[in-house]
């Protein structure tokens, strides 16, 4: 079989036979510190609403949503050394927006060591890796244990976004988020590129492109949030 092929053009192929299954907890002990550090009043007094992006690849996102959004800041995360490199060379073309924070690091690093808890206001996921083998579930964001400290993080009626190509994959985390770990589904709609005149990401473009459907999944944390 074509696994490129089947990955992106069969929207069927995530195998998502099983239940939804616990997910295993998480122990912020054990995972290391990151190497970036915020600036040291970060966190202080009264500040702006802040966002979360992980997993930003070139920064498409993060560049706009804060051009669009100058009274929110957004602290966005990606560990590819490779993916880091060709952003910074389209921020210094484009030039970073003051609201913007980029971190080349682990997500797990920065969620367990650098943010507070209730502090974030959206967490957005675009186009995760789909770990489309069943013995990968708990690499799906959904299923991963660092879901455990997303919550956290995340404020009372705090959002988390995800954008992905794969319906299973979409279908499968709306069910995780509803049954597993008590959130509420604002909505999962689909998109095509007559929908998205400017698409969010490069991923996105080039699904949208290739005459893909994408999907939007929104999530919310009620305000009488029970942890799992
Ligand atoms: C399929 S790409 C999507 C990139 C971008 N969101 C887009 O849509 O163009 C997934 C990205 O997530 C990043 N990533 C995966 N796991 C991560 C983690 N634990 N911490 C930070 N970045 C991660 C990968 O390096 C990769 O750049």
């Amino acid at each position: 079989m074509d696994l490129a092929r089947s990955y992106f053009n069969d929207l069927s192929f995530l195998d998502t036979r099983h239940r939804v299954k616990a997910v295993r907890p998480l122990r912020c002990e054990d995972i290391p510190a990151p190497k970036s550090k915020l600036p040291e009043d970060f966190w202080a007094g009264e500040r702006a609403a802040t966002d979360l992006e992980i997993g930003c690849g070139v920064g498409r996102h993060p560049l706009r949503y804060c051009q669009n959004n100058p009274r929110r800041r957004l602290i966005a995360v990606e560990k590819s050394p490779v993916r880091c490199r060709s952003m910074k060379v389209v921020m210094e073309k484009e030039g970073r927006p003051s609201n913007l924070l980029l971190l080349h690091e682990h997500a797990s690093s920065v969620l367990c060591h650098l943010i507070p808890e209730s502090s974030i206001s959206r967490v957005f996921i675009l186009y995760p890796n789909p770990y489309p083998k069943a013995k990968h579930l708990n690499q799906r964001w959904h299923a991963h244990s660092i879901m455990h400290r997303i919550l956290k993080v995340l404020c009372a009626e705090g959002e988390v976004l995800m954008r992905s190509n794969i319906e299973s994959y979409m279908i499968e985390a709306k069910e995780y988020f509803q049954d597993h770990w008590n959130l509420k589904v604002n909505h999962l709609k689909s998109f095509s590129k007559e929908d998205q005149k400017d698409p969010w990401t490069h991923f996105e473009k080039k699904y949208l492109d290739r005459g893909q459907k994408c999907f939007e999944l929104s999530v919310c944390k009620p305000l009488n949030w029970k942890k799992p």
